[in-house]
C-alpha cells in the first residue's frame, strides 16, 4: 500500500510533525512532500494578457500543477494554523489535487495556541471532494512541538 504525507510549512514545525507521522506508517510505502506553489499568477497564464484585456478569454490556459492522488491508498495533509484557520495553502492544494474520491484522507494541524475549527473545516472541504474522513489531530506548542504525539498519531493512522 502507498501513502502520501503532504504538508505546508513556513517555519519547519509542520514539516517535523509530518516527518514524525510518516516515520510510523510502516504498513505503507510513504512519499512525503512539502507543498509549494511556484510562479506568480501572471506566470500561470499563457502569454495572452492582451487578448484577455480585450475581453477574449478563449486562449486562457491555466498552467497550475495538478497533484494526482490516484496511486495512494492513504493521504495525510498537514497545515499550520494561520489566524485561526488552516493556512490558505490548504484550499489551494485541495483545489489542485485530483483523485480524492473514495480516498481515506487524514488531516493534522500545528499551532501555537488553539486550532479553532480548522480540523472540522478541513474535514468539510475534503468531504466536498468525496474523500473518506480519516483521523484528525491538532498539535500545539508555543515554543516547540515534540515528536512523541505526532508519532503516536502516526501509529494510529497506520493501524498499529
Ligand atoms: C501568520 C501566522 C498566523 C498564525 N496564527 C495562529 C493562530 O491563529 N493560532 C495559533 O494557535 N497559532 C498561530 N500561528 C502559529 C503557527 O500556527 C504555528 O507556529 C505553526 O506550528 C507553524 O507551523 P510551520 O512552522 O510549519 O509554519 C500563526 C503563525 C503565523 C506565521
Amino acid at each position: 500500500m502507498r501513502a502520501l504525507v503532504a504538508y505546508f510549512s513556513l517555519t519547519g514545525r509542520t514539516k517535523r510533525v509530518a516527518e514524525a507521522i510518516a516515520s510510523q506508517l510502516s504498513n505503507y510505502a510513504v512519499d512525503i512532500e512539502g507543498i509549494t506553489f511556484t510562479g506568480t499568477r501572471r506566470d500561470l497564464v499563457d502569454g495572452t494578457v492582451d487578448s484577455i484585456a480585450a475581453g477574449n478569454w478563449t486562449h486562457l490556459s491555466a498552467k497550475e500543477t495538478i497533484f494526482d492522488l490516484e496511486p495512494y491508498d492513504l493521504v495525510c495533509i498537514g497545515m499550520p494554523i494561520h489566524g485561526g484557520r488552516p493556512a490558505v495553502a490548504f484550499n489551494a492544494y485541495v483545489k489542485r489535487c485530483k483523485g480524492f474520491a473514495g480516498k481515506r484522507v487524514c488531516t493534522f494541524v500545528t499551532c501555537s495556541f488553539y486550532p479553532g475549527k480548522s480540523l472540522s473545516a478541513m474535514g468539510q472541504a475534503l468531504d466536498g471532494v468525496g474523500a473518506v474522513a480519516g483521523d484528525q489531530m491538532a498539535f500545539r506548542g508555543l515554543f516547540r512541538i515534540g515528536t512523541a504525539k505526532p508519532a503516536e498519531y502516526g501509529r494510529k493512522v497506520n493501524g498499529s
